[in-house]
């Protein structure tokens, strides 16, 4: 069999009198007026627990739009056994019929649960609706059209037999449940984790951020509504320790499908390690982590480009995309006008606000955690010698958690801001001699623990090369002439190494390769 072939949704405008706009800020409303009760979704049961904590848009704290349940251990380990329970049969069901399952849900999506998916990402995530429609419901949209292709790739793909001799592979899912694990800042990443390992016939518990939970639950309903049987994605909210120390300890853990920090990540493969011996199998351990993304201007670089590559890497999604650019390098001869080009910028956008105004481009960063962490570097940036705030600097979270979009100068390529992940709309720029070019490559080298997206932009194709060569460890995924954000299914498959992750690059047969433990059976005649 063939899939149908995989096309990237078309983004939609949200433009002014478009009907789109309409349709999602009326679903906004209804949202935001609503006080939804979220339960867990265990076998496709609806399970409320009474322990719940209250959702409240990050933009606008003191008004709760909903409930939700949290898990004990009880029903963490009910989940345990039901996604158990449904693995034998969601394993034998061929891999046509899985595809099918999700290639529904992603018609839903693009049809009758757009407004859903993307209302429920601008409340829960503070996204503005452009940024919704492309990370949320386009992206994810995406992810399902082309994984379908790519698992028929996967179990077409066979070995040569001879005479009397007929080699072939059964792509087997892995024996036992996969854990996901996945984070507030794209919905598509939060529906993609679980898919990405059930297509592959696993059955899965998922675990979004207490941050998402809005959007998640949209997700849940959606899958459900494709009819992908009881038991195979469960989804638990809840603490995320205990979450995770119940599932890493039983003997069917048989992989992670992760996407957050670096130091949970690191905790949980400590763990997996501590627990080697409890298991059946080796766990897969798949993660996308942190990042200290850059971007490196050449003295041959249009300062204009640069500076869109600034505003847009850097302060799109509030700069909480784990591809947002937040160390620069600039070349002192273009230094100036690139930098006026980004004040120029900032001052045409409004001061942060909520994303039910779609003229809005930032809104509210995730929570009150992020807001402080931001407003404390801030600060120091303040009363810091070898740093200045040359554009943004405020912040507010009375009402929401609203911080400016921010530019530091430094004249310290160590300086804290630009070593330390921030996640949040707070760049900083440090300006080199142009005859240090060389020195400059090392240095963005040398800098970071990091190595998920890094742009170069240049005009001199000498230079790009010789970027792209000295950080060829820096970046999973290296931009030349673009910032560094903004990857799309199906063209730029996304990951990135070093402490950024596994870079077992999501949307692509890669991925999903590490959901299977091919068989290969050899029959003699
Ligand atoms: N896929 C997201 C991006 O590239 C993270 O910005």
């Amino acid at each position: 069999f063939r899939v149908p072939p995989a096309y990237n949704e078309p983004v939609k405008s949200y433009a002014p009198g478009s009907p789109e706009r309409e349709a999602v800020l009326k679903q906004y409303d209804a949202y935001y007026n609503s006080n939804r009760d979220i339960p867990l979704t265990i076998g496709g049961e609806k399970v409320r627990t009474g322990n719940t904590r209250p959702i409240a848009p990050p933009h606008d704290h003191q008004h709760q739009v909903g409930q939700y349940h949290l898990a004990s251990e009880k029903e963490v380990r009910q989940a345990i056994d039901t996604a158990l329970a449904a693995r034998a049969s969601w394993a034998a069901l061929p891999w046509e019929q899985r595809a099918s399952v999700f290639l529904k849900a992603a018609e839903l999506i693009a049809g009758p649960y757009r407004d859903r998916i993307n209302a429920a990402t601008m409340m829960a995530q503070s996204k503005t609706v452009h940024q919704a429609e492309i990370d949320s419901a386009c992206e994810l949209i995406d992810f399902l059209r082309f994984n379908a292709e790519f698992m028929s790739q996967i179990y077409q793909e066979q070995p040569e037999s001879s005479e009397g001799i007929w080699n072939r592979v059964e792509y087997r899912p892995l024996e036992g449940f996969v854990y996901a694990v996945t984070p507030f800042n794209f919905t598509a990443i939060a529906g993609n984790l679980p898919a990405s390992a059930a297509m592959m016939g696993n059955v899965v518990i998922w675990k979004p951020s207490d941050h998402q939970v809005f959007s998640a639950q949209v997700i849940v309903d959606i899958f459900e509504e494709a009819g992908l049987p009881a038991g195979v994605i469960n989804c638990i909210y809840g603490d995320p320790a205990m979450i995770t120390d119940i599932l890493l300890a039983h003997p069917e853990f048989s992989g992670i499908h992760y996407t957050g920090s670096t130091e949970v990540f690191k905790g949980i493969w400590k763990k997996i390690g501590d627990n080697i011996n409890t298991y059946k199998t080796y766990p897969r351990i798949v993660g996308e982590t942190g990042g200290k993304d850059f971007i490196i201007a050449h003295p041959t670089a249009n300062p204009r480009q640069v500076a869109t590559a600034i505003t847009r890497g850097a302060f799109e999604l509030q700069g909480q995309k784990c591809s947002a650019a937040s160390r620069v390098y600039l070349p002192k001869s273009i230094a100036d006008d690139v930098l006026e080009g980004v004040k120029k910028d900032l001052k045409s956008i409004n001061k942060p606000g909520s994303p039910a105004d779609l003229s809005n481009f930032v809104t509210a960063v995730i929570h009150e955690g992020a807001f402080d962490k931001l407003a404390g570097y801030i600060d120091r940036a303040k009363s810091d010698e070898d740093a200045e705030i040359i554009a943004g600097g405020g912040y507010d979270k009375s009402v929401g958690y609203f911080v400016e979009p921010t530019v530091i100068l430094t004249t310290d390529p160590h300086y804290v801001t630009m070593e330390t992940e921030l996640f949040g709309p707070v760049v900083t720029v440090y300006v080199y001699e142009d005859a240090d070019w060389d020195t400059t490559l090392e240095l963005v080298d040398q800098t970071s623990e990091y190595a998920l997206t890094g742009a170069v932009i240049s005009g001199d194709r000498y230079a790009i090369q010789q970027a792209t060569r000295v950080l060829e460890n820096c970046a999973g995924n290296f931009y030349i002439n673009d910032k560094p954000t903004g990857a799309v299914v199906g063209q730029q498959p996304f990951g990135g190494a070093r402490a950024s992750g596994t870079n077992d690059k999501a949307g692509s047969a890669q991925n999903l390769m590490r959901w299977v433990s091919p068989r290969l059976i050899k029959e003699t005649f």
